[in-house]
């Protein structure tokens, strides 16, 4: 198929019907009488603005989370914009169908509406990247400027989007690292529609700076402290945002989801399928016959899903991953890869390694023998021998993996995420085994399919 064909394949999938936008204009003029009224009748001087892809109108069909921005003047003392914000989205939630409270930098009203998800964010209301006192008050100057230069390329950016999310590369969280909404649009504004934005994967690459409000000339400065700032901190890209040059678009982009768009883009410009965008699910296969092609072993730790939201948990077990890793090639075992996730209410950490078994004795080093302590050394060991002037001996070890783990999680010696501490050190020890629900993902771990950036 050539690329249009294949293009117009996938519109129809991610452009909402007219019924679909018809529903979502609906509630969204509906929330906001709701919010005019709830203000006026707590008397209170607040705008609401709707902000996000909805209000951009570049949200993919059936993913429609509503953002409604309550902006405070900006006077406003910030205890006075937490309480009295956290005040108006209760009350304005009340009105709703349900809701609870999240936290970010101020706490924040999520309710549910008619089946819709719906962020009511107290913010200031700025007018210019000077005002900007919190995090989420850009995201009023954000949608101004997609508004104002987007030029009806809604469509392009919803064709990036969904191109991002099927090679998963798409979303700003810490533990994705790949491409925001705001990124995606400022692409396709910039080099014109999505397949020009994949035509110039390599170059953003080269070029690297990437600066839509011309702050390069604006505010050189300014700008130019974010260069160097993104530069020294190895950004794959920078892209100064158009309405604040402090600040970095692709700061959360990572190299690894980064690399994944650049060989998925000369992939799709090569070959185009709609395998891209809805990609069928993954190739599955035996994980023991993978050990076995392999001659590597598996261990498997399994433990009860700590009740933590993904942006902390996903980290912590990356980090806890690396802490064995570290510990076990210390122990004498090597790790050739490691894989973390949860599958429901189970998480895991899967380790590759090298073998089950190791030496039953390690060699361990003593002091010189003209010494006190070679003294006690000489006595207290077994088998004693020189080389030069020191002492060395034997040392008997635990040899199987499964109780080298044990005894470091009993000495606490493996860095882990701290709330992860007390599930890992109960957790289930598994080696060349998993259960049920996780022989798909230990297939994809080990065939490396997971990550294979070759596979369509
Ligand atoms: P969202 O992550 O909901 O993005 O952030 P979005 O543009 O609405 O895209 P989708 O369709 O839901 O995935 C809402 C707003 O927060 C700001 C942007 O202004 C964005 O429009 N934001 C969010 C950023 O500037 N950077 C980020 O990394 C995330
Ligand atoms: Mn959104």
């Amino acid at each position: 198929m050539d690329v249009e064909a294949v293009l117009q394949e996938v519109l129809p999938r991610i452009r909402p019907t007219d019924e679909e936008r018809a529903f979502v204009e609906g509630l969204m003029r509906e929330l906001e009488g709701t919010a005019e009224e709830t203000v006026e009748s707590l008397g209170l001087d607040v705008r609401p603005y709707f902000v996000g892809s909805l209000a951009k109108n570049t949200y993919l069909a059936g993913d429609h989370d509503i953002d409604l921005f309550l902006a405070f003047p900006l006077d406003t003392p910030r205890d006075e914009l937490r309480e009295e914000g956290l005040r108006l989205g209760k009350t304005i939630a009340e009105r709703l169908d349900s809701y609870e409270i999240a936290y970010a930098e101020h706490p924040y009203v999520r309710a549910r509406y008619r089946g819709v998800s719906v962020d009511l964010v107290p913010c200031y209301d700025v007018e210019s990247w000077r005002d900007v006192k919190t995090a989420v008050d850009r995201s009023i100057l954000h949608n101004r400027w997609v508004l104002k230069n987007l030029e009806g390329r809604n469509d392009e950016v919803r064709l990036l989007k969904r191109f991002l999310k099927g090679i998963n590369a798409y979303g700003s969280e810490i533990y994705v690292r790949g491409f925001s909404g705001y990124l995606a649009e400022i692409l396709v504004i910039k080099y014109g529609s999505f397949l020009d934005v994949l035509k110039n994967a390599d170059f953003m690459l080269r070029q690297k700076i990437i600066d839509p409000g011309n702050w390069l000339k604006q505010e050189y400065e300014v700008a130019m402290r974010t260069v160097r700032r993104e530069a020294e901190a190895d950004r794959p890209l920078i892209v100064i945002d158009p309405v604040d040059p402090r600040r970095n678009v692709a700061a959360n982009l990572g190299w690894e989801r980064y690399g994944v768009f650049y060989f998925k883009a000369h992939q799709f410009l090569e070959n185009p399928s709609e395998a891209f965008f809805f990609p069928r699910g993954q190739k599955s296969g035996s994980y023991l016959s993978e050990l076995r092609r392999k001659g590597t072993h598996l261990v498997t730790l399994v433990f009860g899903t700590p009740d933590l939201v993904e942006d902390i948990l996903l980290p912590q077990l990356e980090r806890s991953a690396r802490g064995f890793e570290k510990v076990l090639s210390r122990e004498g075992f090597k790790v050739l890869g490691w894989n973390v996730g949860h599958e429901g209410s189970k998480a895991f950490i899967m380790l590759e390694v090298d073998r089950r078994e190791r030496e039953r004795v390690m060699i361990k080093p003593g002091p010189e023998f003209f010494t006190e302590r070679g003294r006690d050394f000489y006595l207290k060991n077994e088998r004693v021998w020189l080389r030069g002037r020191r002492l060395y001996a034997e040392k008997r070890v635990k040899e199987n993996i499964v109780d080298v783990i044990l005894e470091l999680l009993e000495k606490n010696q493996v860095a882990m995420g701290k709330n992860l501490r007390g599930a890992i050190r109960n957790a289930e020890i598994l080696l060349d085994y998993v259960p049920n629900e996780l022989e798909k993902e230990a297939y994809l771990f080990l065939s490396r399919e997971k990550w294979n950036l070759k596979q369509q």
